[in-house]
């Protein structure tokens, strides 16, 4: 791992997390770009360029914690709808992203997964990202999640009809449908639901990012633009995370009971 210098107030910070008691997986819903450029007088795609470096820092903080799985929310299905130039400039700028960083994954030990409807992409697209997960798939300090058009009801009416193929098919009882085969049946099956789901920009909304997964996971609003979100960004989302009590439905008392063992 590329050893990072740093500041005195990121160092304060950092050394308040517990490093036993981290997320194992965080999702970030990256939020402001266009505002970011808006308020320099620049067009949108200026904002969306300067989010890479926060990207880049969040991905390397996060790894460099022990952070396992860190997903990021890059291009939803309803991004499409976009102007044409706002989109293609969003997919250059994905493409040329995953080739520049390419680096920084194999300098953190970083493996690239991508999750989301990935045949609707550009083919030159799918080939560079496919190409790039290939080439870091061996890598096991974290997992790079990029969320590329992606919905969350996407994926659910996606694992809906394969539960009914299956039911259809007569290779399963409707009765034996439970939380644990929906859940095998979502596209990120092979991930740990995220524990913590931080979104910039002051906006408070979930946007059709992993619904299901997100059932018990704490959220975080940070009013940072993402263009502005550093690594001592994400250490405040995650101080603030270990400073809560997670009750998964039960009580105080049952909590810290079951914590005592
Ligand atoms: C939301 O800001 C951001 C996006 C739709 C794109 C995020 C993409 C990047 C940061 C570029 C590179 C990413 C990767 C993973 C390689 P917005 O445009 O909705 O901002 P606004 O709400 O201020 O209009």
């Amino acid at each position: 791992m590329i050893p990072h210098t740093p500041g005195a107030s990121e160092v304060s910070l950092k050394d308040r997390i517990n490093t036993d008691l981290l997320p194992k997986h965080v999702a970030i819903i990256m939020d402001g770009n266009g505002r970011w450029a808006r308020m320099r007088g620049k067009v949108r795609t200026y904002g969306h360029r300067h989010g890479v470096r926060s990207v880049r820092e969040a991905a390397e903080a996060a790894a460099e914690l022990g952070i396992k799985y860190l997903t990021l929310y890059a291009f939803s299905t309803e991004n499409w709808k976009r102007p044409r130039a706002e989109v293609n400039a969003l997919m250059r700028l994905l493409v040329q992203t995953i080739h520049r960083e390419t680096k920084t994954l194999h300098e953190n030990r970083i493996r690239l997964k991508a999750i989301g409807d990935l045949d609707s992409l550009p083919d030159h697209i799918y080939r560079e990202l496919n190409d790039t997960i290939r080439e870091t798939a061996h890598y096991e300090q974290m997992d790079l999640i990029l969320a590329i058009s992606y919905s969350s009801r996407w994926e659910i009416i996606k694992a809906v009809r394969q539960i009914a193929e299956m039911a259809k098919d007569q290779k399963l009882d409707p009765r034996d449908i439970d939380q644990q085969l929906f859940r095998k049946c979502l596209i990120t099956s092979e991930f740990p639901d995220p524990e913590l789901l931080i979104r910039t920009s002051g906006e408070y909304r979930i946007s059709n990012f992993l619904l299901w997964q997100i059932a018990y996971a704490e959220l975080y609003f940070s009013p940072k633009l993402w263009p502005d979100f550093r690594r001592e960004d994400l250490y405040e989302a995650l101080i603030d995370f270990q400073g809560r009590e997670r009750r998964f439905g039960k009580t105080t008392e049952q909590v810290k009971t079951s914590c005592r063992g």
